[in-house]
């Protein structure tokens, strides 16, 4: 049997590295990657279930395979990731042509679920248990802690490499499907994670992205003394040739003083916190559950401030939450206007099945009033973006360059590298690609909302 894979991944970086796990065991079974599933035998979707739109491209795309595997028969299909957890049967009944279903808890069955099915026996499906299902620690067991080794060749770039230190989620934010379908909070072992990441610097890693849905909540209890983020970034950036280290996403409750110090204080620790608000309203932060209020956010907010006049803070928002007046929108505007992030996502409200906001609450907001205030708030960023931004031109800033700009792909002129700054700005500017993997300083000359372009010094 030939082995091409493709592999299309959706979502968070959760999801991003799941596919670089099931790549690497895939590689390592024989598989090689192809860039378009016409040329696959293997066609795998690796999807987010956080909004209905993400859920409704994976079914649109299923949809469009049906006539290849009718014409091809013997192409395998998969569905793996949230959408797996949270559909499991239900992606058979809607994309009958689908071979396999695989939840992100299950990840580590891929290449023998996959022999089983080119073997013939038929259709498979394999994800963990619902979060009420019984004992934490069996549900915990359910979803499995998969973390093989990967070589270079099954990460994006070789000098990064994402490292999940949390796995799953317990916060329960009353619109969040995460909990439900990443399973419960699961702190890896700080010796574990060291481990891991000293061998990542011997492959020649120079970044390493720490991950977890509440990365700075981690708290190894394996040892006599409780680990926790600040101490693990400590350990971290003692490991030789690693060059930085970032971390997300952070959730406002965790942010400590010492953590915020440790960033301060470990050369290798990015300034660059990601830490979502969703909302400036606490009457909405009360129905969203997030367990603070606007002030304590302003509060946590400015102890950054304080101990890091210069960190990036970004942040994510949900326009149109259940019950959202034009006042609790303005107090989000007022947030955001107040703490000058360098940047936030901003997302319209999509009620998810079986949460307690979908339970609870009525999706009242009409779309229209979403759309307005989506856009209307990042119009209000970008500017702040862009402001923000003006004082860089003329600086000279360090960049790992991380590869080439896809604007330089296209003009097919010199070639265009792209790379970030230590607070995860991008910078773009004209080089040879052997500079990629380089850590260099460049003058920035211009920039825009998103990116500052510069030349090599
Ligand atoms: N763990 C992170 C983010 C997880 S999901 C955190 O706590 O912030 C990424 C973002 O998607 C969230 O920050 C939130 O802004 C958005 N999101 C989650 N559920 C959503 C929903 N039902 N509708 C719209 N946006 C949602
Ligand atoms: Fe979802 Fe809240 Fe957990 Fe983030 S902290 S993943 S928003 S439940
Ligand atoms: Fe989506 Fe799953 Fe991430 S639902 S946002 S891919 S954890």
């Amino acid at each position: 049997m030939s082995k091409r894979l493709y592999i299309q991944t959706v979502g968070c970086q959760m999801n991003v590295l799941d596919s670089e796990l099931a790549v690497a065991d895939l590689l390592q079974a024989g598989y090689e990657l192809v860039d378009s599933p016409r040329r696959a035998d293997t066609i795998l979707f690796n999807t987010c279930s956080v909004r209905q739109h993400a859920e409704d491209k994976i079914y649109s795309a299923l949809g469009r395979l049906k006539h290849v595997k009718d014409q091809h028969p013997h192409k395998i299909i998969g569905v793996l990731g949230c959408m797996a957890q949270k559909d499991q049967q239900e992606i058979f009944r809607r994309a009958p042509h689908v071979d396999l279903v695989l939840g992100p808890g299950q990840l580590r069955r891929l290449p023998e679920l996959l022999a089983q099915i080119a073997a013939g026996r038929g259709p498979q499906l394999e994800v963990s248990l619902d979060r009420n299902a019984g004992h934490l620690e069996v549900i915990q067991q359910s979803f499995q802690k998969h973390n093989p080794v990967r070589t270079p060749d099954a990460r994006s770039t070789p000098y990064q490499a994402m490292v999940r230190i949390v796995f799953g989620c317990d916060k329960f934010c009353t619109y969040c499907i995460v909990p439900s379908v990443r399973g419960p909070e699961q702190s890896r072992p700080a010796d574990e994670i060291e481990q891991e990441v000293r061998q990542l610097a011997d492959q020649g890693c120079l970044e390493v992205t720490l991950l977890g849905q509440t990365v700075d909540s981690y708290q190894d209890r394996t040892g006599k003394r409780t680990v926790r983020l600040a101490e693990l970034l400590e350990r971290l950036d003692n490991v030789q040739g690693l060059r930085r280290i970032k971390f997300l996403t952070s959730h406002p409750r965790h942010i400590t003083a010492d953590l915020i110090q440790a960033v301060r204080d470990l050369p290798k620790v990015s300034p660059y916190f990601h830490v979502p608000a969703q909302s400036g309203s606490d009457e909405i932060l009360k129905r969203m559950r997030r367990g603070y209020t606007a002030r304590a956010y302003r509060e946590m907010f400015s102890q950054i401030r304080e101990t890091l006049p210069d960190a990036a803070v970004t942040s994510d928002f949900i326009v149109g939450f259940c019950g959202e007046t034009e006042e609790d929108y303005r107090q989000t505007v007022e947030l955001v206007r107040w703490a000058r992030f360098k940047n936030s996502f901003i997302f319209k409200y999509s009620p998810r099945p079986k949460t307690k906001a979908a339970e609870l609450y009525e999706d009242d907001v009409p779309d229209e009033v979403k759309r307005l205030r989506n856009n209307e708030l990042l119009a209000i960023q970008n500017q702040i973006s862009l402001d923000d931004n003006q004082p860089l031109a003329g600086r000279t800033v360090e960049i790992l360059v991380e590869g080439p700009s896809k604007v330089g792909r296209k003009q097919n002129t010199t070639p265009q590298l792209v790379g970030r700054t230590r607070d995860d700005r991008i910078v773009v500017f004209d080089g040879p690609e052997h500079l990629i993997g380089q850590i260099l300083e460049v003058r920035i000359e211009k920039i825009d909302a998103f990116t500052l372009f510069g030349v090599q010094l």
